[in-house]
């Protein structure tokens, strides 16, 4: 990492770029005086080029955000009403994610870093997540418990610091959103999974299948979902051709057993947030599965319990996007941080290196969270 000597600026505008996954995006966000304002904030999703497989393909993913970046930063700037000059630096996610989507995205920023001559920030895509609930007008103060919970990622940060993260728990197999869009595959529901099996658990009996919630009552605050998966899979086999109120009652089922998951390991991670910083309270849940209501309430009732406040960022802004980007670039050049443009391109980068170097949630190479 570079110093870049902007310390002293009172604003700082800077564009954001997102392509780690399956969202082409781009937004510019003004720094002003520490408080985020979002100026524009477009998304280009890709439901319609992966639903006919029911999940991401990575090779359709590089080649949509390829095919879509363009544009999506040329309609973010316009509706800034920003040229490329009026920029302090450009970030862009330089990972974890899908290694194609990720170059694109990165290769873009620097271009448009080198030919402007602006500072490049490589934003960390789970920094983006951390910091996306300060985005919001008085949103969230440091330090708090970050519960990130998303289609690659499942952790307990201490977020204490722009840069300054500490990882409390992971999962040591799938990410939750995963595990929710397997369930709606196996069920047949429809892609992207999560909102589906939400919607469905509603009209659903969350008694009717014994479903197990592992690690509920272990030590500490690491997640496991591939054991209720699998039990997920038994019974849809068992069914056979599963009826509409099947499906219902299995989601409804599911999301039962994930709440008491949730709630189980978020009370052990505010025992070991507590001492160290909890005095100040506060419980944040960001990520695609934030978005979903059941969970948002349950963790709200056990920051009540607790005298915790409990904030998520808008939906918007819990899926992935931009904006987070922009915010995670823009707090870093105002420490003075920029990066090199042979910055590379990382498929895998958690937030806590020294974490993941002492406790790894999976051996390289395997299958599983992307960080
Ligand atoms: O943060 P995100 O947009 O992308 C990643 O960085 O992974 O999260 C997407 C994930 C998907 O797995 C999606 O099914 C899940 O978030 N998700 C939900 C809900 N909305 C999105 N899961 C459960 N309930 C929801 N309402
Ligand atoms: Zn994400």
């Amino acid at each position: 990492m570079t110093r870049y000597l902007t310390a002293a600026m009172a604003s700082l505008t800077v564009l954001g770029i997102e392509t780690s996954c399956d969202e082409t995006a781009a937004a510019v966000l003004r720094l002003e005086d520490g408080e985020p304002r979002v100026l524009s904030d477009i998304i280009l999703g890709q439901v319609a080029h992966h639903a006919p497989y029911k999940g991401v393909v990575p090779e359709i993913a590089a080649r949509a955000h390829v095919e879509g970046l363009d544009a999506t930063i040329a309609a973010a700037m316009r509706e800034a009403g920003l040229g490329f000059a009026d920029l302090d630096g450009v970030a862009a996610t330089a990972g974890p994610g899908l290694i194609g989507g990720v170059m694109v995205g990165l290769l873009a920023g620097k271009a448009i870093a080198l030919a402007h001559d602006k500072p490049l920030v490589a934003v960390n895509h789970l920094e983006g997540h951390a910091l996306s609930p300060r985005l919001a007008t008085g949103g969230a103060t440091f330090p708090y418990l970050l519960l990130l919970v998303s289609g690659g990622h499942c952790q307990f940060i201490a977020v204490l610091d722009v840069g300054v993260y500490r990882r409390l728990g992971t999962t040591i197999d799938d990410a939750l959103g995963e595990a929710f869009d397997k369930v709606a595959k196996l069920l047949d529901l429809g892609f992207p999974g999560g909102p589906l099996v939400e919607a469905a658990a509603r009209q659903g009996d969350s008694t009717r299948f014994a479903l197990p919630r592992p690690m509920l009552g272990r030590e500490g605050c690491d997640f496991s979902f591939a054991g209720l998966k699998t039990a997920c899979a038994r019974e849809v086999a068992r069914l056979g051709h599963p009826s509409d109120q099947d499906k219902a009652d299995l989601c409804a089922s599911f999301q039962a057993a994930i709440l008491d998951v949730v709630a189980d390991r978020t009370t052990n991670a505010m025992r070991l947030f507590d001492p160290m910083w909890g005095a100040t309270g506060r419980l944040v849940a960001a990520g695609g599965v934030a978005a979903n209501q059941a969970i948002r309430a349950r963790l709200e009732e056990l920051a009540a319990e607790r005298g915790y406040d409990f904030n998520a960022p808008p939906l918007k802004w819990c899926t992935d996007n931009a904006a987070m980007i922009a915010l995670a670039g823009a707090e870093r050049l105002r420490l003075g941080f920029s990066d090199d443009l042979s910055f590379p391109a990382r498929p895998r980068w958690p937030l806590d290196e020294m974490a993941a170097r002492l406790r790894p949630s999976h051996k390289p190479g395997r299958k599983g969270a992307k960080a």
